[in-house]
């Protein structure tokens, strides 16, 4: 786990967080508010670090030596002390509980658009956290991750993330092809009085991805040149296996497979903690045909993927429309399930 910093990341652009470390000065008594004030970074080892993703002191004050010597081609001494300063710069220390517990109260969270599937989830779906989703075919995940880039720019206080006209954008990774706009736009028109269909469609970014390497290029090509400068709020990965399993296929190809996950997965963490995203990633299910009770499936990708996820979220069918969502792995939230509707205008509540 990477160390927190003192600041409250819960509101405010990268740009904005940036500017909470300008009472910090480097050893010339310059104030270090980017990674080119850093010591031993010049503009060619800067733009380097950036080309790599690490363009944020948050980014550097979490990445491991070895990491960032290699890509900087420095000496260790030298990285130890850009790392230091980038800590130092950023005020990472420990927090007493009861500051996690205010910074907690002020996290943002995203309406599912169900009053009951909110509840379940504490109030809606965490910024700064990946939230897994897991089922089987048509149980309603890539529709909730619709209208989660629908919902997540609707005003505060109708449970978006849009701050007065300042709307939030999503990143859509869709290695499935199954991103629909028109979904957006018949999600959209239930909350006409607050959003304009145009501007959402605008601030949603959507990117196919045709393999895991393309998928693995495209979060890291958010990382590197949209988290510094857009108000990236959203990140959808749907989904997150189905390549990688298509892909490395037999026993002698699974460590391989397994680390290029760890990889991406890696890089999906360090987006959500760095940009405090909310991200969403789906998930198929296998069969377990050695479980005789219960439900015999489990989400796939084995223990990488439950590890990377705050939440696992496991979607069954009902009746009809009814959809059945059930917290499997929350650190807060108890084992609990919720009912709701998968309609023509997205997730809804059921009688
Ligand atoms: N225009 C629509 N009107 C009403 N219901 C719809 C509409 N579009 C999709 N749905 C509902 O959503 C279901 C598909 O859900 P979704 O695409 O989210 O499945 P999924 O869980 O992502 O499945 P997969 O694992 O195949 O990707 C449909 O079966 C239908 O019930
Ligand atoms: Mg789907």
């Amino acid at each position: 786990m990477t160390p927190k910093k003192k600041a409250d990341k819960s509101e405010g652009s990268t740009k904005e967080k940036n500017n909470t470390v300008s009472d910090t000065s480097n050893k010339k008594g310059k104030k270090v508010s980017s990674i080119t004030d850093l010591p031993g970074i010049g503009p060619t080892t800067a733009s380097k670090l950036i080309e790599a993703g690490y363009s944020t002191l948050e980014s550097i004050a979490t990445v491991s030596i070895g990491e960032l010597a290699s890509i900087g081609g420095m000496g260790q001494k030298t990285v130890q002390k850009i790392i230091e300063s980038a800590r130092e710069a950023l005020e990472i220390d420990f927090e007493t509980a009861k500051q996690v517990l205010e910074r907690r109260r002020n996290l943002a969270k995203i309406t599912t658009g169900s009053a009951t599937l909110d509840t379940l989830f504490g109030g809606g779906i965490e910024t700064g956290a990946v939230t897994e989703l897991y089922g089987e075919f048509r149980t309603g995940k890539t529709q909730l991750a619709h209208q989660l880039c629908v919902t997540c720019q609707l005003p505060v206080e109708k449970g978006g993330l849009r701050d007065g006209d300042d709307y939030p954008k999503v990143v859509y990774v869709d290695s499935e092809g199954t991103f629909r706009p028109e979904r957006i736009v018949s999600m959209a028109s239930r909350w006409s009085d607050d959003l304009d269909v145009d501007i959402i469609l605008e601030n949603i970014l959507h990117g196919r991805a045709h393999n895991s390497d393309h998928q693995m290029v495209l979060v890291e090509k958010m990382l590197k040149d949209y988290l510094p400068t857009e108000n990236v709020k959203l990140l959808v990965v749907d989904s997150l296996i189905s390549h990688f399993r298509a892909e490395y296929v037999g026993r002698g190809t699974l460590a391989t497979r397994q680390q290029k996950l760890n990889q991406h997965i890696h890089t999906i963490l360090r987006a959500a903690e760095v940009g405090n995203l909310a991200v969403i990633v789906t998930n198929q299910v296998q069969s377990k045909p050695d479980q005789f009770f219960g439900d015999p499936t489990a989400p796939v990708g084995g223990h990488i993927v439950a590890h990377a996820a705050q939440t696992r979220v496991y979607l069954r069918k009902s009746k009809g429309e009814r959809r059945i969502a059930r917290i499997v792995d929350s650190p807060l939230l108890p084992e609990s399930e919720a009912i709701f509707g998968l309609t023509a205008e997205g997730i809804v509540d059921v009688q």
